[in-house]
Protein backbone atom coordinates (compact mmCIF):
# COMPACT_ATOMS: atom_id res chain seq x y z
CA UNK A 1 0.00 0.00 0.00
CA UNK A 2 1.17 3.45 -0.71
CA UNK A 3 1.61 5.58 1.81
CA UNK A 4 -1.08 8.22 1.15
CA UNK A 5 -3.42 5.10 0.66
CA UNK A 6 -2.81 4.02 4.16
CA UNK A 7 -2.54 7.48 5.31
CA UNK A 8 -6.12 7.78 4.16
CA UNK A 9 -7.34 4.47 5.15
CA UNK A 10 -6.02 4.97 8.78
CA UNK A 11 -7.73 8.19 8.64
CA UNK A 12 -11.14 6.90 7.41
CA UNK A 13 -10.70 3.85 10.25
CA UNK A 14 -10.11 6.93 13.37
CA UNK A 15 -13.15 8.64 12.14
CA UNK A 16 -15.58 6.11 11.20
CA UNK A 17 -14.52 4.90 15.58
CA UNK A 18 -15.36 8.51 16.15
CA UNK A 19 -18.47 8.54 14.23
CA UNK A 20 -19.25 5.62 16.00
CA UNK A 21 -19.65 7.65 19.75
CA UNK A 22 -22.13 9.77 18.52
CA UNK A 23 -25.68 8.61 20.63
CA UNK A 24 -29.16 9.64 19.74
CA UNK A 25 -29.89 13.41 20.97
CA UNK A 26 -26.60 14.73 21.36
CA UNK A 27 -25.14 18.19 20.75
CA UNK A 28 -22.32 17.03 18.53
CA UNK A 29 -18.76 19.16 17.55
CA UNK A 30 -18.08 18.77 14.29
CA UNK A 31 -14.10 19.46 13.61
CA UNK A 32 -12.51 20.81 10.36
CA UNK A 33 -10.22 19.23 8.01
CA UNK A 34 -9.86 16.21 5.89
CA UNK A 35 -9.82 13.54 8.65
CA UNK A 36 -12.75 15.38 9.81
CA UNK A 37 -14.47 15.38 6.70
CA UNK A 38 -14.44 11.64 6.94
CA UNK A 39 -16.33 11.15 10.35
CA UNK A 40 -18.88 13.74 9.15
CA UNK A 41 -19.70 11.74 5.49
CA UNK A 42 -19.35 8.55 8.50
CA UNK A 43 -21.94 10.26 10.59
CA UNK A 44 -24.41 10.99 6.99
CA UNK A 45 -24.49 7.52 6.29
CA UNK A 46 -25.62 6.76 10.36
CA UNK A 47 -28.53 9.22 9.82
CA UNK A 48 -29.58 7.75 6.34
CA UNK A 49 -29.03 4.10 7.71
CA UNK A 50 -29.78 4.01 11.48
CA UNK A 51 -31.70 7.19 11.44
CA UNK A 52 -29.22 8.82 14.23
CA UNK A 53 -30.66 11.95 15.44
CA UNK A 54 -28.84 14.37 16.67
CA UNK A 55 -27.47 18.00 16.05
CA UNK A 56 -23.95 18.92 14.82
CA UNK A 57 -21.86 22.56 15.50
CA UNK A 58 -19.56 23.00 12.64
CA UNK A 59 -16.41 24.28 13.36
CA UNK A 60 -15.92 26.22 9.81
CA UNK A 61 -17.72 27.30 6.32
CA UNK A 62 -16.58 23.80 4.81
CA UNK A 63 -17.65 21.36 7.51
CA UNK A 64 -21.37 23.18 7.56
CA UNK A 65 -21.44 22.58 3.60
CA UNK A 66 -20.33 19.27 4.30
CA UNK A 67 -22.88 18.03 7.07
CA UNK A 68 -25.74 19.73 5.09
CA UNK A 69 -25.05 17.94 1.86
CA UNK A 70 -25.13 14.73 4.50
CA UNK A 71 -27.89 15.48 6.06
CA UNK A 72 -26.92 16.76 9.80
CA UNK A 73 -29.24 19.30 11.04
CA UNK A 74 -26.55 22.36 12.26
CA UNK A 75 -27.37 24.80 15.12
CA UNK A 76 -24.23 27.84 15.40
CA UNK A 77 -22.18 28.32 18.25
CA UNK A 78 -24.20 30.55 20.35
CA UNK A 79 -27.81 28.86 19.82
CA UNK A 80 -26.35 26.53 21.79
CA UNK A 81 -25.41 25.63 26.05
CA UNK A 82 -22.93 23.06 25.27
CA UNK A 83 -21.66 20.62 23.30
CA UNK A 84 -22.09 17.03 24.24
CA UNK A 85 -19.09 15.86 22.11
CA UNK A 86 -16.57 17.51 19.91
CA UNK A 87 -14.84 15.68 17.51
CA UNK A 88 -11.61 17.11 15.30
CA UNK A 89 -8.63 16.30 13.70
CA UNK A 90 -4.82 17.67 14.68
CA UNK A 91 -2.10 17.78 13.05
CA UNK A 92 -0.08 17.53 15.64
CA UNK A 93 -0.23 15.81 19.22
CA UNK A 94 2.17 14.71 21.75
CA UNK A 95 2.35 12.52 24.76
CA UNK A 96 0.91 14.88 27.34
CA UNK A 97 -2.05 15.13 24.68
CA UNK A 98 -1.35 18.64 23.80
CA UNK A 99 -1.73 19.62 20.20
CA UNK A 100 -1.07 21.64 16.90
CA UNK A 101 -4.14 22.31 15.18
CA UNK A 102 -5.51 25.18 12.31
CA UNK A 103 -3.34 23.88 9.38
CA UNK A 104 -6.72 24.38 7.90
CA UNK A 105 -7.21 27.97 9.20
CA UNK A 106 -10.32 26.99 11.42
CA UNK A 107 -8.38 27.03 14.80
CA UNK A 108 -10.73 29.84 15.88
CA UNK A 109 -14.05 28.35 15.74
CA UNK A 110 -12.68 25.11 16.23
CA UNK A 111 -11.17 25.93 20.07
CA UNK A 112 -15.06 27.63 20.82
CA UNK A 113 -16.41 24.74 20.16
CA UNK A 114 -13.74 22.62 22.08
CA UNK A 115 -14.13 24.70 24.74
CA UNK A 116 -18.10 24.39 25.47
CA UNK A 117 -17.73 20.54 24.80
CA UNK A 118 -18.01 17.93 27.82
CA UNK A 119 -16.08 15.53 25.85
CA UNK A 120 -13.65 16.15 23.21
CA UNK A 121 -12.51 13.61 20.94
CA UNK A 122 -9.32 13.55 18.38
CA UNK A 123 -9.14 11.69 15.51
CA UNK A 124 -5.53 11.28 13.76
CA UNK A 125 -3.72 8.65 11.51
CA UNK A 126 -0.23 7.55 13.22
CA UNK A 127 2.07 10.57 11.14
CA UNK A 128 0.60 12.96 13.45
CA UNK A 129 1.74 11.46 16.97
CA UNK A 130 4.74 13.48 17.82
CA UNK A 131 7.59 13.38 20.36
CA UNK A 132 7.57 17.18 20.61
CA UNK A 133 5.52 20.12 19.26
CA UNK A 134 6.54 22.52 16.91
CA UNK A 135 9.79 20.41 16.23
CA UNK A 136 8.03 20.07 12.20
CA UNK A 137 4.78 22.22 12.43
CA UNK A 138 4.49 25.85 12.90
CA UNK A 139 2.10 27.40 15.35
CA UNK A 140 -0.94 29.19 13.36
CA UNK A 141 -1.83 32.29 15.43
CA UNK A 142 -5.29 33.90 13.96
CA UNK A 143 -4.76 37.62 14.16
CA UNK A 144 -6.70 40.79 13.41
CA UNK A 145 -6.38 42.18 9.70
CA UNK A 146 -6.14 45.17 10.69
CA UNK A 147 -2.38 45.99 12.10
CA UNK A 148 -1.31 42.19 10.99
CA UNK A 149 2.01 43.71 10.47
CA UNK A 150 2.30 44.96 13.73
CA UNK A 151 1.29 42.17 15.43
CA UNK A 152 3.98 39.90 13.47
CA UNK A 153 6.94 42.35 14.69
CA UNK A 154 5.96 41.49 18.00
CA UNK A 155 5.57 37.78 17.51
CA UNK A 156 8.83 37.70 15.88
CA UNK A 157 10.38 39.24 19.32
CA UNK A 158 8.87 36.25 21.27
CA UNK A 159 11.44 34.00 19.09
CA UNK A 160 8.68 33.44 15.98
CA UNK A 161 10.17 32.37 12.62
CA UNK A 162 7.14 34.61 10.78
CA UNK A 163 5.10 33.83 7.86
CA UNK A 164 1.78 35.50 6.55
CA UNK A 165 -0.32 32.29 5.04
CA UNK A 166 -1.33 32.92 1.66
CA UNK A 167 -3.65 30.66 -0.59
CA UNK A 168 -1.86 28.92 -3.04
CA UNK A 169 -2.36 31.54 -5.65
CA UNK A 170 -0.73 34.24 -3.84
CA UNK A 171 -3.79 36.11 -1.76
CA UNK A 172 -3.48 36.82 1.77
CA UNK A 173 -5.45 33.57 3.71
CA UNK A 174 -8.05 35.15 5.35
CA UNK A 175 -10.09 32.83 7.53
CA UNK A 176 -13.95 32.05 7.90
CA UNK A 177 -14.25 34.74 10.62
CA UNK A 178 -12.40 37.82 8.19
CA UNK A 179 -8.78 37.15 10.49
CA UNK A 180 -5.40 36.34 8.87
CA UNK A 181 -2.84 33.49 10.45
CA UNK A 182 0.58 34.04 10.90
CA UNK A 183 2.33 30.81 11.16
CA UNK A 184 4.97 31.36 13.85
CA UNK A 185 8.24 28.49 13.67
CA UNK A 186 8.98 28.03 16.95
CA UNK A 187 11.48 24.34 16.98
CA UNK A 188 12.72 24.75 19.77
CA UNK A 189 9.25 24.65 21.47
CA UNK A 190 9.88 23.66 25.34
CA UNK A 191 6.94 24.71 27.34
CA UNK A 192 3.89 25.27 25.27
CA UNK A 193 1.51 26.40 27.72
CA UNK A 194 4.01 29.94 29.04
CA UNK A 195 3.95 30.15 25.11
CA UNK A 196 0.36 30.21 24.85
CA UNK A 197 0.03 32.55 27.23
CA UNK A 198 2.86 35.16 25.98
CA UNK A 199 0.86 34.79 22.41
CA UNK A 200 -2.11 35.06 23.92
CA UNK A 201 -1.27 38.28 25.77
CA UNK A 202 -0.15 40.17 22.34
CA UNK A 203 -2.41 42.96 21.63
CA UNK A 204 -4.12 41.65 17.65
CA UNK A 205 -4.13 37.93 18.21
CA UNK A 206 -7.61 36.26 18.53
CA UNK A 207 -6.02 32.78 19.27
CA UNK A 208 -3.73 30.53 18.85
CA UNK A 209 -3.08 26.79 16.93
CA UNK A 210 -1.75 25.38 20.15
CA UNK A 211 -4.65 23.09 21.75
CA UNK A 212 -3.30 22.40 25.36
CA UNK A 213 -5.59 20.01 27.69
CA UNK A 214 -8.63 19.54 25.45
CA UNK A 215 -8.42 15.89 24.38
CA UNK A 216 -10.25 13.66 26.45
CA UNK A 217 -10.41 10.39 24.46
CA UNK A 218 -7.73 10.08 21.27
CA UNK A 219 -8.77 8.10 18.61
CA UNK A 220 -5.29 7.01 16.33
CA UNK A 221 -6.85 5.08 13.14
CA UNK A 222 -4.29 2.56 11.69
CA UNK A 223 -4.19 1.00 8.04
CA UNK A 224 -5.58 -2.40 10.12
CA UNK A 225 -8.30 -0.35 12.45
CA UNK A 226 -8.73 2.39 14.86
CA UNK A 227 -7.08 2.65 18.97
CA UNK A 228 -9.14 4.66 21.31
CA UNK A 229 -6.97 6.11 23.92
CA UNK A 230 -8.93 7.64 27.19
CA UNK A 231 -6.42 10.46 27.93
CA UNK A 232 -5.60 12.19 31.29
CA UNK A 233 -5.04 14.95 29.89
CA UNK A 234 -4.53 18.32 32.55
CA UNK A 235 -7.60 20.04 32.38
CA UNK A 236 -6.76 23.57 30.74
CA UNK A 237 -8.16 26.41 32.28
CA UNK A 238 -8.27 28.68 29.19
CA UNK A 239 -11.81 27.40 28.73
CA UNK A 240 -13.18 29.21 31.94
C1 LIG B 1 -8.04 22.69 10.68
C2 LIG B 1 -7.45 21.72 11.63
C3 LIG B 1 -7.49 20.29 11.27
O1 LIG B 1 -8.13 19.57 12.27
C4 LIG B 1 -6.10 19.78 11.12
O2 LIG B 1 -5.43 20.60 10.18
C5 LIG B 1 -6.06 18.31 10.67
O3 LIG B 1 -6.49 18.22 9.35
P1 LIG B 1 -6.37 16.86 8.53
O4 LIG B 1 -7.30 15.90 9.17
O5 LIG B 1 -6.77 17.27 7.12
O6 LIG B 1 -4.94 16.42 8.58
O7 LIG B 1 -6.98 22.06 12.69
O8 LIG B 1 -7.95 24.01 11.15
Amino acid sequence: MSVTLEADVAKAHAARSAAGLVEPGMIVGLGSGSTAALMVKRLGERVAEEGLEFVGVPTSVSTAELAREVGIPLRDVDDVPSVDLNIDGADEIDPQYRMIKGRGGALLREKLVACIAKRRVTIVSPEKVVSRLGAEMPVPVEVSRLGHRHVEQRLKKLGATTTLRRTPEGMIFVTDGGNVIIDCGFPALADPETLEAGLKAVVGVFETGLFLGLCDVLVIGRPEGAEQIVTRARRWTGCA
